[in-house]
């Protein structure tokens, strides 16, 4: 079957990402669940968005949340059951929202049985389903040097065998075997199961690690994930992915976004071009450091300047002309999903600012060509946790960094909860606020994870009658992408200024040309203009300071944004 035959609808879709366990509550457990997610789709359809991405709901023991599955066909029960998820795609459906559903194949969870069975003997059938390997030094030591995501080794002694499995996250999430191609058949099934219930796509979690170099040789030593070299993007990884389109994915009208670690441009083309035939967007994680040092964890000033280069060569790297042989790439846009702090916090203010800069930054990103993706609460302004003590954060990660901070860096409890109140992925899964309510009208009980403080000021109810508020804000945004094909398939072009703090760019298509222009600064900056064009020659469409500014060319104010239509 041609893969072509189906149109790109996904271009032109809105996704909204839903963290499962944080955004609705109905039996009030203090866990969110498929049947709260049902109560809320109203609000999503008035958002304007077409498409939901939904992480995790599948059986799993909860070790990361979800990313570590034992039962990829069925429903973990405190989120509902198979029955509610039919329900829920249902309901999508019938509003006219997408669903796309998590693909987390790299690993299961240890307690999926067919790591129960790979772990009961060394001749089970299904011993090849992960990688196992003997130490070194009579098997004392690891067979490698690689290091987790998740920090420390990447390996776990399994004295019932006398082998070492390879853990790229946690211990309880061992990494499947690629290489074996009845890997690569159940992952097919999984994904048939999925599509034939009608989901319309997939987000595939850490999709370019999958394939592990010939002979697992050590790594170079590096302050966070020695090995890498031997798991990025291996040449196979594209075997694969072209082997799964071909098998499956192509019989579906469905898409799929890789969540891509630490790619290149380059890199991702070959995984998004046209002519590739493999995935058809990428998350890249370019944008997502400019704050920090080589390591998520060693943080920097946020300097606006390193942002916009990033988001500017994305833009223009993958419009394909550099390397035509890979055909055009498609751009997923976001700023925040549920491993990242949130936004406005990070890139804008979330004090005086906040709701001028949460404007500004979604204009800033989602006007560019791409798909964009709003994480839940970003469309509101949702900000950092701002957690105080240590056993608020419930995230495997957070507490893995805490302790290595400790005891082998010897950093202070103080530097560590600084790092952490930063940078934790806490920071995205606080509860949804929905009212000012007790629990932020998420539960009627104290929920998973502390609801943020600043509930009774940023919710959803308050800016659902707002006119200015940021979640009116975001419905215009997405009305006017429907309204100006020019903001999905236009040429992007940035206009440079002489101040790093602003950011302004054009989307130009044929005689249609939209300007786009944000500050991403508390100081009033003078943009520079073309001087022929004049005032009249813009139409204002919107900006975040309310009235319509007197001039395009007029200063502009902090954090602000404005859009015209160029004539
Ligand atoms: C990326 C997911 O987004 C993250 O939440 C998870 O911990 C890892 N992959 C492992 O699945």
């Amino acid at each position: 079957m041609n893969a072509m035959k189906y149109e790109k609808w996904y271009k032109e879709a809105v996704v909204y990402q839903i963290y499962p366990r944080s955004f609705q509550d109905s039996n009030q457990d203090g866990i969110g669940d498929i049947q709260g997610i049902i109560q809320r789709l109203d609000y999503l359809v008035k958002l304007g968005i077409n498409v939901v991405w939904l992480s995790p709901v599948y059986k799993s023991p909860n070790d990361d949340n979800g990313y570590d599955i034992s039962d990829y066909t069925d429903i973990l029960s405190e989120f509902g059951t198979l029955e509610d998820w039919k329900q829920m795609l249902g309901e999508m459906h019938k509003r006219g929202i997408k669903l796309v559903m998590d693909l987390v194949a790299n690993h299961t969870s240890d307690e999926h049985p067919w790591f129960v069975e790979s772990k009961s003997s060394l001749d089970n059938p299904k011993r090849d389903y992960y990688i196992w390997r003997k130490g070194k030094n009579n098997g004392r030591k690891p067979p490698n040097n690689w290091t987790s995501f998740f920090t420390g080794k990447a390996w776990e002694y399994d004295p019932h065998t006398n082998e070492y499995y390879l853990h790229l996250f946690s211990k309880k999430q061992p990494d499947l075997n690629w290489e074996n191609p009845k890997v690569r058949n159940e992952t097919k099934e999984i994904l048939r199961y999925w599509l034939d219930l009608g989901v319309d796509g997939f987000r595939c979690d850490v999709i370019n690690i999958f394939s592990k170099k010939e002979g697992l040789p050590n790594g170079k030593w590096k302050i966070a994930l020695t090995g890498s070299e031997h798991y990025l993007n291996e040449p196979k990884i594209h075997e694969y992915l072209r082997e799964l389109k071909r098998d499956v994915l192509s019989k579906y009208d469905c898409f799929t976004v890789g969540e891509t670690v630490f790619v290149t441009t380059m890199e991702a083309l070959e995984y998004v071009g046209e002519k590739r035939e493999e995935l058809d967007m990428v998350f890249h994680f370019e944008h997502m450091a400019v704050d920090t040092i080589n390591n998520k964890w060693f943080i920097t000033k946020f300097k606006p300047k390193k942002l916009v280069k990033v988001l500017s060569k994305w833009q223009e790297d993958l419009n394909g002309r550099k390397h035509p042989e890979f055909g055009e790439g498609w751009n997923a846009l976001y700023f925040e999903n549920h491993d990242q702090p949130r936004s406005v916090s990070r890139f804008g203010c979330d004090g005086v600012y906040w709701q001028t800069s949460a404007k500004m930054l979604a204009t800033a990103l989602y006007f560019q060509k791409g798909t964009p993706y709003i994480y839940q609460g970003q469309e509101i302004g949702m900000t950092n946790a701002h957690f105080v003590r240590l056993e608020q954060y419930k995230d495997i990660e957070t507490h893995n960094i805490y302790k290595i901070g400790r005891s082998m860096l010897h950093f202070t409890h103080k530097r560590m909860m600084k790092k952490i109140k930063y940078m934790s992925r806490d920071n995205a899964r606080t509860p949804m606020q929905w009212t000012n309510e007790k629990y932020a009208g998420f539960s009627k009980t104290s929920p998973w994870i502390e609801v943020n403080p600043n509930k009774n000021v940023i919710n959803a109810s308050l800016q659902q009658t707002d006119p200015d508020s940021i979640l009116s804000y975001y419905k215009q945004i997405i009305a006017l992408r429907k309204k100006h094909r020019v903001l999905i398939h236009g040429e992007y072009r940035e206009w440079r200024q002489p101040s790093p703090n602003l950011y302004i760019y054009e989307r130009k298509e044929d005689a249609e040309c939209i300007v786009v222009m944000t500050n991403f600064s508390r100081k009033s900056i003078l943009p520079r203009i073309p001087n022929v064009l004049a005032r009249e020659n813009f139409e204002y469409l919107m900006g975040n300071y309310g009235m319509q500014p007197l001039s395009p060319h007029q200063q502009m104010r902090p954090y602000e944004a404005r859009v015209y239509l160029l004539k």
